[in-house]
């Protein structure tokens, strides 16, 4: 009896000596659990929890069963050191998790918001920022830690099967998009993952193919957005990318990932690899890419065995470890959040259906024919209008209850629509999804049935107005046809028709258009009254669009990238593939297939309106462009320079008067465009954009003072022979628009030679 008692007393003491030196997370411990890990738990935190249906490559699209359903991929838990599991989870048009759950009646769906090209198209942090603040209230309130989003690469070529995603041809833009869009998200204390950093420009083999890029066009073009991102939002996680830069993975350049990325802009937090993309532990941890995704257990073993054998110092573990744990203990799920599940999905659908009016441009509206005045009765063409797309495929597509279709979106709004119209599209849709020849989600969406020419009289007899809807759909794996950027013969068709009837019975036809980027409109763009462009506007988009053409909302986007008149007329269509023969592809096994494994961005920072404007080339319509149902001045421009103590510290503030001078509310942007001197070494951009603000809803006659801060050091430009950001010497335009080419007002001011160093090239 007694020595059993001893033996109680001696075990339990033992138990709570290990207990008192096994330290348990928190905030303020993280060195010391740091010192607690073995070398095997802390390998394990670099490497995703991958699910044990998947195999060592995982799935590309993320979808893990482990905590919450159809989560793109999971940290391990270290239940020892009080170690949680985090979950992260697709991005960027909302939240993407499976909608439902073995033995659960309760359902997940998520709000559809606009893709990232539609939210560039806002030209207003605040406003992009609220619109994410409620995508980061789902993230939260469904359990998951981070959702892996925005994408911030740039527009290069039209072509590029990801750009619905991402925001802009230019960097400023897209930058402060990503920042406002990263600030809305985390302000609920969860994380984002700011992707794919960086140069991933093209599908066609994204998971191997090298992009051969100069060195300052990577700083001005392809970093900067990432680098304004970073500075203002500082995202708790960056995913690189899949593809290689110069010959190396982009998660495998120290120069990038760290250098750059950390010493050069200051971010704090974890690089993530893109899923299942390169992954080699010397060169990944080595070079400051901290956690593999979506993991396997062989990688675990890699990273032991490349710390044991010498190749990987275990310092380099500890450094990746540390921030690791750094961003463990600011997630939800470690500070124990309880979430509910149940996000106010109304509410969230409220502020979509009304967000995409900021974010939709009015391309043209000829006798002001936009909002319908005295519209009744509507006819309603093309496929797209039965069946609206409300974001594009691939992982960045949210699994949403429902899509609002124009249909659904007219009748609710009060309009009658025609039902013979109707029909035929129903019936035809219908035997569409019947049939055999269905197109596979690359392709372009059925065209119309065809209407005999009585059919069209009758129609434009019967109604008011005739509204055609034109759609294209991209998504991740596969870019764009080059006949994908053209209209079809068939809808052009339509259009001639359509126009042809209605213009003779002196009715209007307005075109929408549903697509998630530039497509050709110079050719036809003569043939309708009005041309409206939703974009992939999110779930609500029937609705959105029924209140702009009613006047219960006013479109005030611009455009995020030019609509050029050909594709061939931008420089990288010379350097793309055009037939995106291939999709994804592993390995090394080739390297010499151009535009394929690999891509020359010969035109260097020409990219967009920039290459448009040193060739002094015409476009169907310019960068910055967009209409609304008013019309606005701006007057009073004024340049202030406000010295700091070095030139670098100099800031120019940009002030404009603008005033709505039409005769319905409206909202307005003021877009800043510099034009520096000639340069000394380097040849000059004609104008670039450096800053930008849109007004609060203006009544007639009323008017809004708006004012854009620039830093003098925001006006270099990147010398690659010194390694370093310029600001020549002498006196720079600042040019202010509603468009790159409608610049209404201008000043100019002379700056000081500043130069910054640096030491990292790529
Ligand atoms: C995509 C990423 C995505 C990840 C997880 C990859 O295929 O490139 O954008 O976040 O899958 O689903």
């Amino acid at each position: 009896m007694m020595k059993k008692t001893f033996l109680t007393i001696a075990t339990a003491a033992f138990a709570a000596t290990t207990w008192a030196q096994t330290p348990q997370l928190r905030a303020d411990n993280i060195d010391e659990v740091l010192q607690a890990m073995t070398l095997r738990e802390k390998a394990t935190l670099l490497v995703g929890e991958l699910a044990a249906n998947q195999n060592a490559q995982g799935t590309q699209i993320g979808n893990t069963e482990r905590y919450i359903p159809g989560a793109a991929g999971n940290t391990y838990a270290i239940p020892r050191l009080g170690i949680p599991p985090t979950v992260m989870a697709d991005g960027p048009a909302g939240l993407r998790i499976y909608t439902k759950r073995n033995y659960d009646s309760h359902t997940y769906y998520c709000t559809g918001f606009p893709i990232g090209t539609s939210l560039a198209a806002i030209w207003d942090a605040d406003v992009v920022s609220k619109v994410t603040a409620a995508m980061g209230n789902e993230v939260l309130k469904y359990g998951v830690d981070v959702i892996l989003a925005p994408g911030n690469n740039i527009h290069r070529n039209p072509l590029c099967g990801r750009n619905f995603e991402y925001f802009s041809e230019d960097p400023v833009l897209s930058g402060n998009i990503a920042a406002a869009y990263i600030n809305g998200i985390q302000s609920n204390g969860v994380g984002t993952s700011l992707k794919h950093y960086a140069f991933n420009n093209q599908e066609t083999r994204r998971l191997g193919t090298d992009a051969r890029v100069s060195q300052r066009a990577a700083r001005e073009i392809y970093l900067k957005p990432f680098e304004i991102a970073v500075k203002k939002s500082q995202p708790w996680t960056v995913m690189s990318s899949y593809n290689k830069v110069n010959g190396e993975y982009t998660n495998s350049r120290r120069d990038l990932l760290t250098d750059i990325l950390r010493n050069e802009w200051g971010f704090q937090g974890i690089v993530v690899t893109d899923w299942g993309g390169f992954f080699d532990a010397t060169k990944c941890i080595g070079s400051g890419n901290d956690l593999v995704q979506p993991g396997s257990p062989d990688f675990i073993n890699q990273i032991i065995e490349a710390v044991e054998s010498g190749k990987l110092s275990e310092k380099d573990v500890d450094t990746s470890v540390r921030r690791m744990l750094e961003y463990i203990v600011k997630t939800p799920r470690f500070n124990q959040y309880k979430f509910d599940s149940r996000p106010d999905l109304k509410a969230h659908a409220q502020l979509v259906r009304e967000a995409a009016a900021d974010g939709t441009v009015l391309l043209k509206n000829d006798g002001g024919v936009l909002p319908f005045k005295d519209v009744k009765n509507i006819a309603l063409f093309g496929c797209g209008a039965y069946r609206l797309i409300a974001g594009g495929t691939g992982s960045g597509d949210v699994n949403k209850a429902y899509i609002v279709s124009l249909v659904e979106g007219l009748r609710n709004g009060g309009f009658q629509l025609d039902e013979n119209v109707v029909s035929e599209y129903t019936e035809y849709l219908k035997k569409y999804d019947e049939s055999m020849w269905k197109l596979e989600w690359w392709q372009r969406n059925p065209v119309a049935p065809e209407f005999i020419p009585e059919a069209l009289v009758d129609a434009a007899g019967n109604n008011d107005v005739a509204v055609i809807t034109f759609q294209r759909q991209s998504g991740e794996g596969r870019d764009r046809l080059a006949a994908d950027f053209d209209l079809d013969a068939d809808d052009r068709d339509l259009l001639v028709k359509v126009a042809d009837a209605f213009h003779k019975a002196g009715k209007k036809v307005v075109v929408v258009l549903n697509v998630g980027g530039a497509i050709e409109t110079a050719s036809w763009k003569d043939i309708p009254d009005a041309i409206l462009l939703p974009w992939q506007c999110g779930q609500e988009i029937g609705h959105s669009i029924a209140d702009m053409l009613a006047g219960k909302t006013a479109p005030s986007g611009h455009l995020p990238m030019t609509f050029p008149i050909r594709l061939t007329d931008h420089a990288s269509t010379a350097n793309f593939p055009l037939d995106s023969p291939d999709i994804g592809g592993w390995g090394d096994n080739h390297t010499d297939r151009k535009n394929i494994d690999y891509t020359e961005y010969e035109e260097g920072i020409y990219v967009g309106y920039r290459w448009f404007d040193r060739q002094g080339m015409e476009v169907s319509y310019p960068f910055g462009y967009g209409l609304t149902y008013t019309t606005f001045a701006f007057d009073g421009l004024q340049l202030a320079l406000q010295k700091g103590e070095k030139p670098a510290d100099d800031v120019v503030e940009v002030t404009v008067n603008v005033k709505n001078i039409g005769s319905a509310a409206g909202k307005q942007t003021a877009q800043v465009y510099v034009k520096a001197p000639k340069g000394s070494i380097m040849d000059k951009p004609e104008q670039e954009l450096k800053g930008f603000a849109k007004t609060r809803l203006l009544k007639p006659g009323e008017s809004q003072l708006l004012t854009i801060r620039i830093s003098a050091k925001d006006l270099a430009s990147f010398n690659e022979r010194k390694s370093a950001w310029v600001v020549d010497a002498g006196t720079y335009t600042f040019r202010v628009g509603d468009s790159s080419r409608n610049i209404l007002c201008e000043g100019t001011l002379k700056m000081r030679k500043q130069q910054e160093t640096i030491s990292n090239s790529l």
